[in-house]
């Protein structure tokens, strides 16, 4: 097939994780017999530097008319003077906002070759498979804004339509999965969150075959440590969804390993590793490209519908998470471009050894 696929490298470790997700995606060109072609955008800090703002008009152009978008990072301390006029983060926002994408689909799973790098004892690790599907294009991130020189606001606001939309994703989703969903809110206190339940509990009815559960935050953020395998959907609002998902890539080893898809009603989606710009390794050469490469395979799924080229990838990465290289981050030596080789080595081990297997069937047929 062929797909039109924008970049947007973005600032710190965003041009390095994307360099090395977009050369897996060539190999994944080549071994299937696929033409991508890829137009590369400036977003965030960078973009400010050369065009004075965050999203530039011709950037936010090129990706309404791709099929996807791949996004490394944006923002670093250059950027975050509290009072600077524009930050590199809105322009991320207004990109989300822009296409619509407002599912962001977390997955979190635990090699049990890195088992021993997270905090958590490893039998609490055993099977530990979860989905987050964070509601990305409202809360308080878009809410209005106020400041004056002694106090400051951030609206808080959600309407049914939008809770709903990304809560019915998240049952489509459970229903695919292990039939669980667990909804985090904080009812308790928040208005947003009262309506966030009511609005649960109503679509409920239309997926009987879906065990809904409650939870408030605060105890998530615990229970998420203390038994997540017990976990399957997980969804939330915006600013919970960020936090949790961060404490959740703790479990898995590393915040350089988790992936993450942002979509909305149609096939175009956005694809971004979940960690920042790391302004404390950019430009060393040793961040962990695997949540990038891990997004590539979320694009190659979600919007191009080539599941088994995705699983291609993600079975790639698990060979090397498991025989190594590995990065700083996960205890290894290795930089960004000898783990992108290994996954590349991988993948074509993979595609040759699946072209050997069809041209045996065809021998025998
Ligand atoms: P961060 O995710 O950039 O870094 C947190 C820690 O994780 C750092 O120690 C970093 O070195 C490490 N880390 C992150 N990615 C890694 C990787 N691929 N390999 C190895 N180690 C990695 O979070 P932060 O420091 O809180 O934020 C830095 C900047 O990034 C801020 O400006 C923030 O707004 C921005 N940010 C952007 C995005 C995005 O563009 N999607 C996401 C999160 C943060
Ligand atoms: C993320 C990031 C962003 C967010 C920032 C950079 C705006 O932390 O993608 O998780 O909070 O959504
Ligand atoms: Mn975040």
């Amino acid at each position: 097939m062929k797909a039109h696929i924008v970049t947007l490298p973005g600032d710190g470790v965003g041009s390095e994780v994307t360099a090395a997700a977009v050369a897996v995606l060539k190999a994944v060109a080549e071994h299937y017999g696929h033409r991508f072609d890829f137009e590369e955008h400036p977003i965030g800090g960078c973009a400010i530097d050369a065009c004075g703002e965050p999203l530039p008009g011709a950037s936010l152009a090129a990706c309404r008319k791709a099929d996807a978008v791949l996004l490394g990072a944006v923002g670093g301390p250059k950027w975050s003077d509290p009072n600077a006029p524009v930050r590199p983060e809105q322009g991320l926002l207004a990109l989300r906002a822009a296409l619509g994408v407002y599912a962001n689909l977390r997955p979190l799973r635990v090699h049990p070759a890195l088992a021993a790098l997270s905090p958590l004892k490893s039998e609490r690790l055993q099977g530990v498979d979860v989905l987050f599907v964070r509601e990305l294009t409202g809360g308080a991130y878009f809410g209005a804004k106020t400041r004056v020189a002694d106090a400051a606001t951030d609206e808080c606001k959600y309407t049914v339509a939008e809770i709903e939309r990304v809560v019915r994703r998240a049952f489509e989703l459970a229903r695919g999965r292990r039939r669980l969903l667990t909804s985090v809110d904080k009812a308790n206190v928040l208005e947003t969150s009262r309506l966030w339940r009511n609005t649960v509990q109503r679509i409920a009815a239309d997926y009987p075959d879906v065990k809904v559960e409650h939870q408030l935050v605060d105890s998530m953020a615990m229970l998420l440590l203390t038994h997540p395998a017990r976990y399957d959907v997980v969804v939330t609002e915006n600013l919970f969804g960020d936090i949790l998902t961060d404490e959740a890539a703790a479990l898995a080893g590393s915040l350089g390993l988790l992936p993450s898809a942002s979509l909305g009603d149609g096939h175009r989606g956005l694809y971004e590793p979940i960690h920042g710009s790391a302004p404390d390794i950019a430009g060393t050469g040793v961040a962990n490209p695997t949540g990038a490469i891990l997004s590539a395979a979320l694009l190659l799924r979600h919007s191009l519908g080539l599941d088994a080229e995705a699983l291609a990838i993600e079975a790639a990465v698990a060979r090397v998470l498991e025989h190594g290289p590995r990065s700083r981050d996960l205890g290894g030596q290795a930089g960004t471009d000898a783990v992108r080789d290994a996954v590349l080595v991988a993948l074509a081990d993979q595609a040759n050894t699946s072209r050997a297997f069809f041209s045996g069937v065809r021998a025998c047929g």
